[in-house]
């Protein structure tokens, strides 16, 4: 795992937006697009607006032929809610890459096949030839997709039940900062080992309030009860910082000195 403490979240959101843009290009070069998996929430979205920055100003490679595949999707909203996950990556991201509605995917809430959302989305991530790099958040309570505490290190895609913790933090996309009522109680999402399955993992994590769950997370011991544990399985883990959310890891001047001492050839 790499740990890339910086200083503030822009500076986050650019070294994301610049280690996506490389993966784009060479998988462009290559003749096979990129295939993302993108995260929602918070945290991601100074990223998305950087890469549409990009694009504005005529920086950006091109995301022809690129496919997305979205973390995880709510259960239970009326279909087009503007909160669900597809409607959210859309308008915060892949609509403004002109990457066509019918590239981005995302679990299918649908309820008559709600039973087999999880494989069929599995199948489709197959069939796209896996995800190249896959963006993560991290809950305040160590979920990445919403995969709770206590799910399966070895869990795929499929139904789960939030806490009432992460439908308080989730509150505020409902328009109550305070009362969960309007978040849904089921989602679905990608399992931890499908997250593991990605090429490159790239976790971001932004804010003092993430801070004893990042170091959970890196430096504690791999357990369900903190599923971004599960990365320090990953050959290729990238853990972006700011100074926030890396306050209260105990290895800071070392995951430093990496960094400044990193060949620049080698990129993340
Ligand atoms: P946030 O959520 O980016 O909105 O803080 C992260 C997560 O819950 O995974």
């Amino acid at each position: 795992m790499e740990v890339v403490p910086l200083a503030t979240a822009t500076d986050v959101a650019r070294l994301a937006a610049d280690t996506i843009e490389a993966l784009v290009r060479r998988r462009a070069a290559a003749g096979t697009p990129a295939v993302l998996g993108l995260a929602t929430g918070s945290t991601p979205l100074a990223t998305y607006a950087e890469l549409l920055a990009r694009r504005g100003a005529g920086t950006a490679p091109s995301y022809e032929g690129v496919r997305t595949f979205n973390l995880d999707e709510y259960v239970g909203l009326p279909p087009g809610h503007e909160q669900s996950y597809l409607a959210t990556i859309r308008r915060e991201l892949t609509d403004g890459l002109a990457i066509p509605p019918e590239r981005v995917h995302g679990p299918d809430p649908t309820p008559d096949t709600l039973p087999l959302a999880g494989e069929r989305y599995e199948q489709e991530i197959r069939d796209a030839g896996g995800i190249d790099l896959q963006v993560l958040g991290i809950g305040t309570d160590g979920h990445i997709g919403f995969n709770e505490p206590g799910s399966s290190l070895a869990s795929l895609t499929r139904i789960k039940t939030l806490t009432a913790r992460t439908r308080r933090d989730n509150a505020r996309f409902f328009g109550a900062e305070d009362d969960p009522g309007g978040v849904p109680h089921h989602v679905l999402t990608q399992g931890i080992a499908t997250i593991l399955r990605a090429g490159h993992l790239l976790l971001l994590a932004t804010g003092e309030a993430k801070a004893a769950a990042v170091a959970a997370a890196v430096e504690g011991a791999v357990t369900a009860s903190c599923p971004a544990s599960a990365l320090q399985f990953h050959p290729h883990a990238s853990v972006i910082l700011d100074e926030g959310a890396a306050s209260r890891l105990t290895r800071l001047d070392y995951y430093r000195e990496v960094w400044a001492e990193k060949p620049d050839w080698q990129g993340l």
